[in-house]
């Protein structure tokens, strides 16, 4: 017989609950439940006591309604949520939803004079660069975190990451922003901006204009332009970046911080999470565990599948299509399909839990209907219980 590996199980209520925890990070791949699970975790700490604040990065409008969040002021917002009378109480909730052009405006703001700030703010390069390049949610996410974390206003940080396709773009799309700005093109186009005027003719190598003159070529004399004045005043900001994003790194790296990641139990998903499990091993960040998000088990999970079928078709053959007999049909071939998923949910799991032994896992049902308001959190956040 097949030897199946059961992984430790996942002490969700003891992690929130233990005070040094401070911040939890929820990654995962595309779709998986990662802004679902960390406003459910948020609301489950406060309930249990704690002082939190939920980062949301693109919550589903529905949910992000019940939680107060209309507007995007980039700020935390109060979150009053009912005492539903099994908590501690005494706890608190704030949730915000990243605006990450909000975010990196900010930071130009903090660190140039107001005249330089006011330039790069209406370059169109970088109103291009702060809406939409890829990477940029991550590092604003990021720069976020380090922000909360700073204001040290709250004793738990729960963040949501972006909604990337792959779980790694989280540690990797802000690296390669940094990279981006600070790169070997762009250093290049700064000179002639920061030479300045016709003087930096003289100084320009036949080579080096012949790179403006293919990018002028490419990209259009206006747009080069627009990034030259863009990174050269963006330059005396190179400091302040880097900066806030090594510290930000550290944060990730540190005893209070715990990353969770968040797959469906699916295979796509579960790849995902073993390659990012693997990448913050060799980061050195500290792994909590899996939750697997969406799990479909049947409470009646004694009678199988076959059987149930076997059932469903005995009835059918007896030609007696009543209604209470296709009710029956239906329901017993419905519970059917819901066993089969279960044991290949099953199934996919343990692909991962054999490749990550010591992982530990928690499970959390797939509930009935989307989870769109606070019930449906706390409802979530009940499953985070360990029998
Ligand atoms: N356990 C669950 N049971 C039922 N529905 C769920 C569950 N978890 C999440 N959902 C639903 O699945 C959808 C996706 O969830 P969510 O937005 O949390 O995923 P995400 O990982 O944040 O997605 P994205 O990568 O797009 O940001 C939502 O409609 C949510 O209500
Ligand atoms: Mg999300």
């Amino acid at each position: 017989m097949r030897e199946i590996t059961t992984p430790p199980p996942l002490d969700l209520d003891r992690l929130i609950d233990d005070r040094r925890t401070r911040v939890i990070v929820c990654c995962g791949s595309g779709g998986v439940g990662k802004t679902t699970t960390a406003a459910a975790l948020g609301l489950r700490a406060a309930e249990r006591g704690r002082h939190v604040v939920v980062l949301t990065v693109d919550p589903a409008r529905r949910l992000a309604q019940s939680m107060g969040l209309t507007s995007l002021d980039n700020t935390p917002r109060p979150v009053p949520f009912p005492d539903r009378g099994h908590g501690t109480p005494g706890g608190s909730l704030h949730a915000m939803m990243l605006d990450m052009k909000r975010t990196f405006d900010e930071i130009v703001e903090a660190h140039a004079d107001p005249d330089r700030a006011a330039q790069i703010l209406a370059n169109p390069f970088y109103q291009s660069l702060s809406s939409g390049f890829s990477g940029t949610q991550e590092y604003m996410a990021m720069e976020k975190l380090g922000q909360l974390r700073r204001a040290d206003e709250w004793d738990l940080i729960v963040v949501d990451t972006p909604p990337s396709r792959s779980a790694l773009d989280f540690l990797d799309a802000p690296q390669r922003l940094g990279r981006f700005l600070d790169g070997r093109l762009i250093r290049l186009l700064v000179v002639p901006a920061k030479v300045g005027g016709r003087a930096y003719l003289k100084v320009l190598n036949a080579g080096f204009g012949m790179v403006t003159g293919v990018l002028t070529k490419v990209l259009g004399a206006q747009v080069l332009k627009d990034v030259q004045t863009f990174v050269s005043a963006l330059d005396t900001m190179f400091g302040g970046f880097r900066e806030r994003a090594d510290y930000t790194y550290r944060l990730l790296r540190a005893p209070g911080t715990a990353f969770l990641v968040i797959a469906a139990p699916e295979p796509d998903a579960l790849r995902e999470a073993s390659y990012f499990v693997e990448r913050l091993a060799q980061e050195g960040m500290p792994l909590a565990g899996l939750i697997l998000n969406r799990v479909h088990r049947s409470p009646a999970a004694r009678l199988s599948a076959a059987r149930s079928l076997a059932a469903a078709e005995t009835l059918a053959a007896d030609g007696q299509a009543g209604a209470p007999h296709a009710l029956t049909i239906a329901a017993l071939r419905l519970h059917a399909d819901r066993m089969q998923m279960s044991a290949a949910e099953r199934r996919f799991a343990e692909h991962f839990t054999t490749a990550h032994p010591h992982v530990p896992v928690a499970e959390v049902p797939a509930q009935p209907d989307d989870v769109h308001d606070l019930a449906g959190l706390g409802a979530v956040g009940d499953s985070f219980a360990t029998e």
